[in-house]
């Protein structure tokens, strides 16, 4: 498990369920697993994508109802200022075989955590055991970055991070050769 959550978010999980009425890890993972079953691949995503490091070479981005309809009604994950109340977008990582490895959540819960925009945080191991939950400052540290975006990242090569900046969350972990390709074929999508 410790493993695991240094992939993850790179430190101690902040277990800080600091409203009651948020939906519970259990109930959400119930959820996240209903978007697995039927394939809710998110918009401009596609199953097995490129991830950042070799902990996670592929990645697969999975969203509700809600998140999609954000995503189509502003027009694109570049142009959505604020995702709709239960919007939930979802992070699977895959090692290189493909087995799944992780599974982080963002789900909106009004009156939350406003000043983070509202998302609950949360990183699950593959048979849906808790590593994290609520207000993770690790993983607001980092999509904070596209808070213009409402804190959501569309997908490589679409927008990419300076491997300083990954190297500055998880100083340990090696880079996906083939993420570190797309930074210098599309070094105007990085995101400083
Ligand atoms: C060092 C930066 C960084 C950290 C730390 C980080 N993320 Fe992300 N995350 C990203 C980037 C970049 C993407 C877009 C790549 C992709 O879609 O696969 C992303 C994608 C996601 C997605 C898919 C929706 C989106 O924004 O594209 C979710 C959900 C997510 N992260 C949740 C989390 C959670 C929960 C944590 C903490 C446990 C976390 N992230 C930590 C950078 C980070």
């Amino acid at each position: 498990m410790k493993h695991l959550l240094a992939v993850l978010c790179g430190c101690l999980p902040a277990l800080a369920l600091a409203n009651t009425s948020v939906s519970s890890p259990q109930s959400l993972w119930k959820e996240i697993q209903g978007l697995q079953k039927t394939h809710a691949i998110m918009p401009e995503s596609t199953p097995y994508q490129v991830g950042s490091r070799t902990v996670d070479p592929y990645t697969t981005d999975l969203a509700n109802t809600a998140a999609k309809d954000s995503v189509q009604k502003a027009g694109g994950i570049l142009k959505v200022t604020r995702y709709r109340e239960g919007s939930l977008v979802v992070k699977e990582n895959y090692n290189r075989h493909k087995q799944l490895v992780g599974v982080t959540a963002m789900l909106k819960v009004e009156n939350f955590d406003s000043v983070d925009r509202n998302w609950v945080m949360a990183a699950y191991d593959p048979t849906g055991k808790v590593l994290a939950f609520g207000k993770v400052g690790s993983c607001i540290a980092c999509h904070v970055i596209v808070r213009k975006q409402d804190m959501v990242f569309a997908p490589p090569p679409q927008q990419l991070l300076p491997i300083t900046t990954w190297k500055g969350f998880f100083p340990k972990q090696a880079m996906n050769p083939r993420y570190v390709a797309l930074i210098t074929q599309y070094p105007h999508n990085v995101v400083p």
